[in-house]
């Protein structure tokens, strides 16, 4: 019976704790995917069937994860993603999410659809930060978001291109998902929304089409770019020919994603996304990825793979609900530990030099 983060060992049980903490409403929105789940559930399992070749004898007295993400020094190449309404799982929300990243040295990046402005949440992340950002259909408001994280430190602004809409998560429609009255989207202004119960459904989806601009195309880059000197990152690209565009627009780096399963249900996973991905970029450009890491051998595969860095999702969500800080600092600790483990028994003492030879091809 796990009652507290000292009877955490994994991520596996920090979600079970996690799971016992929340409400349900915050329980369904954190865990909910698309339609069947179908890449919900391969986001962790293609995990398990990509099989490592460890080597020996290679002098790993010491393991050095530091590494850099567009100029930044980090510690670990582990990371937060952006997710919405951290308020929801801790009372101190996205600002114990900053403390614990930068104490840890990585970044986190901000979600638009934070219970806690970007500037306080800027004021504890100490420039270990990037904002992720949604285009309004009111191009002043996203044009003061921009402007707004520049102020505020943003080291870059990451444009999530996987949701024109919202995925249609089930259990959120069905048990009509509101955010609870003494919360709201602190940054777009929108103090207290609650969508009118009498229209049902889950009340994010109907925020994000009544608000979110589904029209954007690519030739919007141009205009991103024109508004802000902050670096570009494309958050929720699947395929090369997407890559090849994110290159030929002007982006500064491709953030692999599937949005945590809960956009495109039976989308490929990221993790098979990746390689023709590294391909058609060619190292011109930075690769990360994220979805369903829950072990340091999931994050040594990715970045056999060429990622540079991985981020996490809801494992930063089920730290928040078991304490705060102290139970984000968990989850990072945990997954850094075994990250140095699994390098120095694959025989590798730093992140250079990992290659797919790592990768077992069958
Ligand atoms: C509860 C929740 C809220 C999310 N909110 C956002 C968001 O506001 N913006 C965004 O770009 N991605 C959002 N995502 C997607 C995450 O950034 C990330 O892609 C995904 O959670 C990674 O998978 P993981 O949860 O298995 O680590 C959200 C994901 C979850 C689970």
């Amino acid at each position: 019976m796990l009652e507290s983060l000292n009877d955490v060992y994994n991520l596996h049980d920090l979600k079970t704790l996690a799971e016992a903490q929340l409400e349900r409403g915050a329980l369904e929105y954190y865990s909910s995917g698309a339609m069947d789940g179908h890449t919900l559930s391969e986001s962790t399992a293609v995990f398990s069937r990509l099989k490592l070749r460890p080597r020996v004898l290679c002098d790993v007295s010491s393991v050095d994860t530091r590494t850099t993400l567009l100029g930044l020094d980090l510690s670990s190449p582990l990371c937060a993603a952006p997710t919405a309404f951290h308020r929801m799982a801790h009372n101190e929300g996205e600002r114990a999410t900053a403390r614990a990243i930068r104490q840890f040295g990585t970044l986190m990046t901000l979600s638009t659809l934070s219970n806690t402005d970007m500037e306080e949440v800027g004021l504890e992340a100490q420039g270990r930060w990037w904002f992720q950002l949604y285009v309004f259909r009111d191009r002043e408001l996203t044009r003061s978001l921009v402007a707004r994280a520049e102020q505020a430190g943003a080291r870059a602004l990451v444009l999530t291109v996987d949701t024109p809409r919202l995925g249609r998560r089930e259990i959120n429609v069905r048990n009509l998902f509101r955010l609870p009255p003494h919360l709201s989207i602190k940054n777009a202004g929108m103090q207290g929304w609650m969508p009118p119960a009498s229209q049902g459904g889950d009340g994010l989806a109907e925020f994000v089409a009544a608000q979110m601009d589904a029209s954007l195309s690519w030739k919007d880059l141009e205009w991103l770019r024109s508004i802000t000197h902050l670096p570009i990152v494309l958050k929720g690209i699947l395929t090369a020919e997407d890559a090849k565009l994110t290159l030929e627009h002007g982006a500064n780096a491709i953030w692999v994603s599937t949005h945590g399963g809960r956009q495109v249900d039976t989308a490929v996973s990221t993790l098979e996304a990746l390689p023709e991905i590294v391909e058609a970029v060619n190292g011109q450009l930075e690769v990360y990825l994220d979805g369903g890491i829950r072990r340091g051998s999931d994050v040594l595969k990715v970045l056999a793979l060429g990622a540079r860095a991985v981020f996490l999702g809801r494992p930063v969500l089920w730290g928040l609900a078991c304490g705060g800080e102290a139970g984000v600092s968990k989850m990072l600790n945990m997954l850094q530990y075994e990250l140095e483990l699994t390098m120095a028994l694959c025989g590798k003492n730093s992140l250079e030099g990992l290659k797919p030879d790592l990768i077992f091809r069958g």
